[in-house]
């Protein structure tokens, strides 16, 4: 009998025919899998499984997964998978890093330029007919040359947003488990502050580039804004639990940050009503990775993993295999 591969969203057709050239592949129509429950209830009947962000691989997941070999998530981000669980099961994980930095970064770079200069803002104003003229007061933005960009984690999308912000002037700060090399450093223009507290207070820019763990779970909390410079912008491509959205929310509301660009959200797709409401938000869907050539590679990545291991190739020869 054949290897079943289960893809729980539609993704590029040339991923799916790859994986169809090699195994018996089932894939999902558009939100079919949103619960553990809606994954447990079919997981028996795959070898592979390749999940996307939003689908939660827990434990109970995978004891049911009874031929299961391997999950490869359709992201670098594996949140969603309980990887302690997998390993002891015999379940290897993989996930997309690299393919999507770039993109990743770039989207970072565009949410920052829009809130900065308050674009869209100056779109709703002109598009409800108010523009009545050059204003020498209208649309004040602030301005990034010079300014204190805070990156909070310096691994690839951090340093990729490190790359553009010193093209336009920035002082480059970060925060992160580990400083990087000096000769890195030196490349980004980059400097090292060892607490969140220091990166808060000198932050005018915060763009988060961590992964969300334990320790970044909230990390963006009421006591970091409160640390934040009045006026100043929040980023967040990563993760949305990383942020407290009720007290980023309020931040907004009361004047004491400028802006936000946020493309992921604690309860996604939930948006909590004040965001939806507050002032200079830049608020996108969870596309930070969505260009046709990243999306792409994503697929082949996580494809390749699953067919390389349902092959037996060996473990060591798989780069992304997080276990
Ligand atoms: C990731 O890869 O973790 C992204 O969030 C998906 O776009």
């Amino acid at each position: 009998m054949g290897t079943k591969v289960l893809i729980t969203e539609p993704i590029v057709d040339e991923v799916i025919s790859f994986l169809k050239k090699h195994h018996e592949v089932d894939i999902a129509s558009r939100n079919r899998f949103k619960t553990e429950q809606d994954v447990m209830e079919v997981i028996d009947q795959y070898d592979a499984l390749l999940s996307m962000l939003s689908v939660p691989v827990t434990e109970k997941v995978l004891k049911a997964g009874k031929k299961l070999k391997i999950v490869a998530n359709h992201a670098v981000g594996y949140n969603n998978i309980d990887v302690q669980a997998a390993t002891k099961l015999g379940i290897k994980v993989a996930n997309t890093p690299d393919v999507l930095t770039e993109a990743t970064a770039d989207c970072a770079f565009a949410l920052l330029l829009s809130v900065s200069r308050r674009i869209c803002e100056a779109q709703d104003f002109l598009r409800d007919g108010k523009f009545d003229g050059w204003d020498p007061l209208g649309f004040l933005g602030l301005e990034l040359h010079g300014k204190n960009l805070g990156i909070l984690g310096m691994g690839r999308i951090g340093q990729a947003v490190a790359r553009r912000a010193k093209g336009f002037g920035m002082n480059i700060l970060y925060h992160n488990r580990h400083q990087l090399p000096a000769d890195q450093e030196m490349d980004l223009n980059a400097h090292y502050l060892d607490t969140m507290e220091k990166l808060a207070s000198e932050s005018n820019i915060m763009s988060l580039n961590c992964p969300l763990t334990d320790e970044t779970h909230h990390i963006i909390n009421q006591h970091i804004l409160d640390l934040l410079p009045e006026g100043a912008i929040i980023i967040n491509t990563a993760r949305g639990p990383v942020i407290d959205e009720e007290a980023l929310a309020e931040a907004l509301h009361s004047g004491k940050l400028g802006g936000a660009g946020i493309d992921v959200f604690e309860n996604e797709p939930e948006i909590h009503p004040k965001m939806l409401s507050a002032p200079n938000a830049m608020l996108t869907p969870h596309i930070a990775s969505a260009t046709r050539d990243t999306r792409y590679a994503i697929g082949m990545l996580a494809a390749q993993a699953i067919h390389d291991i349902l092959s037996g190739k060996p473990e060591k020869s798989i780069p992304n295999l997080i276990n």
